[in-house]
């Protein structure tokens, strides 16, 4: 039998793509951006899988240009707002998706970006390579304690429960929101549930877990800045579209909330022009995932999904199942 045809559409860790080039022909994209839709189209075609990036949208236009042998597109990324899931159901193509391996990567850089806007780390180095630190002084550049303050989970999925349990070493109160509550979780933690807008209230750090779906665009917009402490700080490492990034801008330029970290944008890589300004927002380039060990383990699952789907089975971090009756 010949030998299955896969589109990895960007470089990832080398390990991974050697696992699959033990059983696959693989081709890689061998650019340094993302594929543009025409290069997209063009080297799908014919593939019997394609590994995408969280940047290519998985739409019923991508599907039909591969064409119907293929039998799985793999998402190399944990959340797949790009995908269409009902688009590759009725084509009878499996989607899977990265979970798990990037659970504790993500939590840390919740973490550090809630630490580094309350302690002022990212402004401070700007200060002090700008040659402008004149020396310890008992009113410079305070921030909020973080120790024993109320940390906000918004969506305790594995993200925002690993990102909860961190708060234990700090000794700090946890609130979350979740579409149903987690008594597990609530053991493990003691963490309170509440309903959003009363965990927008109470919270001192209030970090986004959810995934981007049509009810959570714009979860944190005009209205829930205006019920937050004026001391809170919000941290996003979920998807840009879930905070409004103008209403953002205005909470912060306007000191209706203390900062915000943020990790994921609007309109990726685009960063709304008004936060670049503002010294009390840190602003990582969408780094949730990206340490040596979990983008491997990333490139390893994906892999793993596409060699169970081309050996006729469903693979284990399938996002719909019901695409095996459809084949
Ligand atoms: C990263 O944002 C991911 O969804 O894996
Ligand atoms: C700070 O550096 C201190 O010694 O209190």
């Amino acid at each position: 039998m010949s030998r299955h045809s896969v589109l990895i559409t960007r470089m990832i860790p080398e390990k991974a793509v050697a696992y699959l080039k033990e059983q696959c022909d693989v081709e890689v994209n061998p650019h340094d951006r993302p594929l543009t839709k025409d290069e997209l189209l063009a080297s799908a075609k014919g593939r019997h899988a394609v590994m995408t990036m969280l940047t290519d949208p998985v739409n019923a236009e991508l599907m039909d240009a591969v064409g119907p042998q293929c039998k799985i597109i793999a998402n190399y990324a944990v959340g797949f707002n790009n995908m269409d899931i009902a688009a590759a159901t009725e084509r009878g193509i499996f989607l899977s998706n990265t979970p798990d391996v990037l659970t504790d990567a993500t939590a840390d850089m919740a973490w550090a970006l809630m630490l580094a806007v309350a302690r002022r780390v990212a402004e401070g180095d700007k200060v002090t390579r700008a040659g402008q630190f004149v020396g310890w002084s008992p009113l410079y550049m305070l921030g909020p304690e973080v120790s024993g303050k109320t940390l906000g989970i918004v969506g305790a999925g594995r993200i925002g429960q690993a990102t909860a349990k961190r708060a234990i070493g700090f000794n700090m109160k946890v609130v979350y929101t979740a579409n149903s509550p987690k008594p597990d979780f609530e053991k493990a933690t003691g963490a309170a549930y509440l309903p959003l807008d009363d965990l927008l209230r109470t919270a001192d750090f209030i970090s986004l877990h959810v995934p981007l779906t049509p009810k959570t665009k714009y979860l944190i917009s005009e209205r829930e800045f205006g019920i937050m402490k004026k001391t809170a700080i919000l941290v996003n490492t979920a998807r840009g579209p879930v905070v409004d990034e103008k209403a953002l801008a205005k909470a912060l330029q306007t000191g209706q909330i203390w900062g915000a970290g943020l990790d994921v944008y609007e309109r990726e890589p685009i960063v709304e022009d008004a936060l670049l300004g503002l010294h009390n927002a840190v602003l990582a380039p969408h780094l949730g995932s990206a340490t040596f060990e979990t983008r491997e383990n990333m490139g390893f699952m994906a892999a793993n999904n596409i060699l169970k789907a081309l050996g006729g089975e469903v693979p284990p971090q399938c996002l719909n199942p019901e695409a095996a009756g459809k084949r």
